[in-house]
C-alpha cells in the first residue's frame, strides 16, 4: 500500500528518494511523486503509473538536500496526476505526503476549509490545508502540525515540509507504519527499513500519536502533548542483497525457490541446544493452557491458519477456530473463558488484523503474533511474537511466508502437544527436513509446471481447485495465487461441495486441479474428479507418492501427510507464476493489489 520516504542531509535527494520509492514498489501503488526544496523554492514531480514514469518527469537539473516522496495506492480519488502525492497547501508553503485514511476529512473541510478550494479528491490534501490555516491564524508550524494531528480521525503516516524552513521535515504516525532512519550527517524517514537501507541500517521506531522533528543532525520525538520521548535506535537486520532479485526474473520465483531454505532455517532457529524443538519464552505454555485458540488473519495468512488449526487440534488437542480479520472485527463470536489469539501476518501491519488486536487487547485477552517483520505493529502490540525468519518477501503474491507460517504453527503445536502430554508419534524436525527436500525437488521441476500452466491455463477464463481436508485448504491458497497474479477467475473448493451448486459452472475444457495427498479421502476426491470430468472438465490431478494412479498429471515426492501442504502448494505457486507469465501479467506487482494492506 502507500509508501513514504524522506531525506534531509548533505547529498542530492532526488536519486535517494527515487531509489527508496523503488524499494517500496512491492507494497503496491498506482501513482508516485517526490517534492524537493532548494533556494529557488519547492519542486513537485508526480506521475500516474510506475516509478519509471515518475523518473521521466523529474528534472535532473534541480538539486536539493531535503525531500519527501510517496507511492500512492488510491483510496480517495482515482489514480491520477492530480491525486498523486505530495500535496501542497493553497499558498504552496506546505508540502505533505500521507499514508492511511483520514476518516473525518469531510468534517474537517466543513469546519476549517470553507474558504479553501481543494485541488484534489483526496483526504490527504485536507490535512495540509488545515495546517496552513492554523499557521495563518498565528500558530507556529510545529504547534499547527500538532493541533491538526489532534483533530485527525483514522490512520496516518505523514511527512511534511515548510518552504520557509529548509532545515526540517515534520513527521507523524498513527496506525500506519513509519520509521526514522539515522545517519551521521543526515536523517531519513521511511515506511519500512528496506526503502532506506541504501543509506542507513539504524532506525528508530515511532509509536502511534507521536510526531517527530527531523533535521540533518537531530531527531526529536514528541507525543501530541509536546513531551519529548526518548527511544533507543536499533539495527535493521536486513541485508541489502536480500531485497535484490539477483539473477531471477521475478521476486516471486526467487521466493518460491527460497522455501526449502526457509523451512530449514525455521527448524534450526526453533531448536534448543540439544536439538529439541523449542520456542522462546512461555508462548507454548500459553497455547497449551488456552481453552480455545482463535487464529485471525487475512488472505494467504488466513489459508495458512486453516492448516495450522489442524496441527493445534490434532496434535495439541486445543480447539481452534480460524477467522478472516475483517469479519471478526465487527462479528466477534462468543469467546471461550481462556482464549489465546494468534495473529498471522507476514507484514505485521495489516490494518484489518490490527483492528482485531486492538479489540482483544482491550478485552484483556492474550495474543501471539506470528510475523515476518520484527518490530512490526502487530508484533509490538501482542503479548508474544514468533518470527517467520523467511527473509523479506517482496512479491505481492505471498509464497514463502505461507509455508513459513505453516512450519512455525506446526512447531508451536508440537511443543504445546508435549506440554499437554501428547507427544507426537513422529520426529517433526526430521519430517520438516524431508519436506524441505521435497520442496527442493519440486522447485527443480519448473519445466513441468510451466507445461501444465501452458496446457491448462493459457486461454481459460476460469479454473477450479478441489481437495478434501488439508488439500482443500491448500486449494484455497492455490486459487488465490492464480487469481491474484494471472487474473483468471479461480475458486478453491471442498471436493464434496462442488455437486451442491458450483458444478453447474463446469463446461467443456474447464481446468480443474485436484490435490490428492490425503489417504483417507483419496478415493473420494478421485470420485469428485470423475464427476467433473464427466461434465467436460479438464482435470489435472496432483497426488502424493504412494497414493498416485497411472494417469495423474503430477506426483509429489513422499512426505509426511500432515505436512503435505508444504509440498503440494509449491506446484500450485509455480503453475500460477507461469500462468501469469504466459498471459503477460505483471507477476510481482499485480493490478489493484498491495503487499502491505494498511487500510481497513
Ligand atoms: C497473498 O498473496 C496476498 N498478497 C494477501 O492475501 C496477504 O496474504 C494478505 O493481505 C495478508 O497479509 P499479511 O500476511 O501481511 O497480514
Amino acid at each position: 500500500m502507500c509508501g513514504i520516504v524522506g531525506y534531509i542531509g548533505q547529498r542530492d535527494t532526488k536519486e535517494i528518494l527515487l531509489k527508496g520509492l523503488e524499494k517500496l514498489e512491492y507494497r503496491g501503488y498506482d501513482s508516485a511523486g517526490i517534492a524537493i526544496m532548494n533556494d529557488e523554492g519547492v519542486h513537485v514531480f508526480k506521475e500516474k503509473g510506475r516509478i519509471a514514469d515518475l523518473r521521466e518527469v523529474v528534472d535532473g537539473k534541480v538539486a536539493s538536500t531535503i525531500g519527501i516522496g510517496h507511492t500512492r495506492w488510491a483510496t480517495h480519488g482515482e489514480p491520477s496526476h492530480l491525486n498523486a502525492h505530495p500535496h501542497q497547501s493553497a499558498s504552496g508553503r506546505f508540502t505533505l505526503v500521507h499514508n492511511g485514511v483520514i476518516e473525518n476529512y469531510v468534517q474537517l473541510t466543513r469546519d476549517y476549509l470553507q474558504d479553501v478550494t481543494l485541488k484534489s479528491d483526496t483526504d490527504t490534501e485536507v490535512v495540509v490545508q488545515v495546517i496552513e490555516q492554523f499557521v495563518e491564524s498565528g500558530l507556529e508550524v510545529e504547534e499547527a502540525f500538532r493541533k491538526t494531528l489532534g483533530l485527525l480521525k483514522g490512520s496516518y503516516a505523514i511527512a511534511l515540509f515548510d518552504a520557509e524552513n529548509k532545515e526540517t521535515i515534520y513527521v507523524a504516525k498513527n496506525k500506519s507504519p513509519l520509521l526514522v532512519g539515522l545517519g551521521d550527517t543526515f536523517n531519513v524517514v521511511a515506511s519500512d527499513a528496506m526503502a532506506m537501507l541504501q543509506v542507513t541500517n539504524e532506525y528508530v521506531e515511532l509509536m502511534d500519536k507521536e510526531m517527530v522533528i527531523v533535521t540533518d543532525k537531530k531527531v526529536v520525538i514528541k507525543n501530541l502533548s509536546g513531551d519529548v520521548m526518548t527511544r533507543a535506535s536499533y539495527i535493521a537486520e536486513l541485508d541489502a542483497g536480500d531485497i535484490e532479485k539477483g539473477t531471477y526474473p521475478h521476486y516471486m520465483l526467487k521466493e518460491i525457490d527460497e522455501q526449502p531454505l526457509v523451512i530449514r532455517k525455521i527448524v534450526q532457529t526453533y531448536q534448543d541446544e540439544n536439538g529439541k524443538l523449542d520456542v522462546p519464552g512461555d508462548v507454548a505454555d500459553a497455547v497449551a493452557e488456552a481453552d480455545r485458540i482463535y487464529i485471525v488473519a487475512c488472505g494467504t495468512s488466513y489459508h495458512a491458519g486453516l492448516v495450522g488449526k489442524q496441527f493445534l487440534e490434532t496434535w495439541a488437542g486445543v480447539p481452534t477456530e480460524v477467522y478472516v480479520s475483517s469479519e471478526f472485527s465487527y462479528n466477534m463470536p462468543l469467546l471461550s473463558e481462556k482464549p489465546l489469539f494468534i495473529f498471522l501476518s507476514q507484514s505485521g501491519e495489516t490494518a484489518d488484523s490490527r483492528s482485531v488486536l486492538v479489540q482483544t487487547n482491550k478485552l484483556g485477552h492474550k495474543a501471539l503474533t506470528i510475523t515476518n517483520v520484527p518490530g512490526s505493529t502487530l508484533s509490538r502490540e501482542a503479548d508474544y511474537t514468533l518470527l517467520l525468519h523467511a527473509g523479506p518477501e517482496i512479491a505481492v503474491a505471498s509464497t514463502k511466508a505461507y509455508t513459513a507460517q505453516i512450519a512455525v504453527l506446526g512447531i508451536l503445536a508440537a511443543i504445546a502437544a508435549g506440554k499437554r502430554d501428547k507427544e507426537l508419534s513422529f520426529d517433526l524436525a526430521h519430517e520438516l527436513g524431508i519436506v524441505a527436500n521435497a520442496m527442493e525437488a519440486l522447485c527443480d521441476q519448473k519445466d513441468e509446471m510451466e507445461m501444465i500452466a501452458r496446457d491448462y491455463l493459457t486461454v481459460t477464463r476460469n479454473a477450479f481447485f478441489i481437495g478434501r481436508g488439508l488439500d482443500y485448504y491448500v486449494c484455497l491458497e492455490g486459487a488465490l495465487k492464480l487469481k491474484e497474479i494471472s487474473y483468471i477467475q479461480a475458486e478453491g473448493f471442498a471436493g464434496g461441495e462442488l455437486k451442491h451448486g458450483t458444478i453447474a459452472l463446469i463446461e467443456d475444457g474447464t481446468p480443474v486441479f485436484a490435490l490428492a495427498t490425503q489417504e483417507h479421502v483419496n478415493l473420494s476426491i478421485r470420485g469428485n474428479v470423475k464427476e467433473v470430468a464427466a461434465r467436460g472438465a479438464n482435470p489435472c490431478i496432483i497426488s502424493l507418492k504412494g497414493l498416485e494412479e497411472a494417469d495423474d498429471q503430477f506426483v509429489l515426492p513422499a512426505a509426511h501427510p500432515a505436512l503435505s501442504a508444504l509440498a503440494s502448494v509449491v506446484p500450485l505457486q509455480l503453475i500460477a507464476y507461469y500462468a501469469s507469465l504466459h498471459r503477460g501479467c505483471d507477476v510481482d506487482k499485480p493490478r489493484n493489489l498491495a503487499k502491505s494492506v494498511t487500510v481497513e
